[in-house]
């Protein structure tokens, strides 16, 4: 049997770290509408206007994605609940810049992405940002020959559909293993 559901139902979803440089300081803000697109050269996300994020878009049109851990659920909460208008957020993390000047990163991320924007949508009261992945970067012990091990990364998914919750992200599994029970 189904019932039906009222609102989108696509969850779990990653969260990030957004990270802008606005007026000369980093500002990081929690995004949990966000997703890869075109194979994964580029990024969308759903900024609300009223974000002081988007002024660090706008100046500079640049942005840094950033794969939290779990071990930063206190500064994620933070950076999802306080506005960089009123609270300066730049000193929670260790910031570093690679090859866009305007885009800074969060050291104690696993993963790092610097962007630069190539569109925005307006949807209301939301635009829709996207961004070209112009260079990533890893925590160096979580690679090894080319593989990232995502069990050792601690990664959390966020989930919608009225949960609004973290979890961890699970074990790997593999049809082969499934079907061993
Ligand atoms: C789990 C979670 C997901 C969020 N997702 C979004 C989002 O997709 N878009 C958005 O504009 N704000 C989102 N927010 C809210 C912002 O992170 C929050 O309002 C933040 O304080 C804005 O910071 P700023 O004013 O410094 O930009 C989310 C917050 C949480 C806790």
């Amino acid at each position: 049997m189904k019932q039906e559901f009222q609102g989108n139902l696509l969850s779990p979803l990653p969260l990030a770290l957004l990270g802008t440089l606005i007026d000369g300081r980093p500002n990081y803000c929690v995004i949990g509408y966000i997703s890869p697109f075109n194979f994964g050269n580029h990024i969308f996300f759903s900024l609300y206007k009223k974000r002081y994020t988007r002024h660090g878009i706008q100046e500079n049109r640049t942005f840094s994605v950033n794969i939290p851990s779990e071990d930063l659920l206190d500064e994620i909460n933070i950076c999802g609940s306080k506005s960089g208008r009123d609270f300066d957020k730049s000193t929670l993390f260790d910031t570093f810049y690679g090859e866009l000047k305007t885009a800074p990163l969060i050291r104690q991320c696993p993963f790092n992405m610097e962007c630069r924007v190539t569109d925005i949508l307006d949807y209301g009261p939301n635009d829709g940002i996207i961004g070209r992945v112009v260079k990533s970067y890893a925590d160096a012990e979580l690679v090894k020959d080319d593989v990232i091990d995502m069990k050792k990364a601690r990664l959390i998914v966020w989930t919608i559909a009225g949960d609004f919750s973290y979890y961890r992200l699970g074990e790997r599994i593999t049809p082969e293993e499934h079907a061993k029970g």
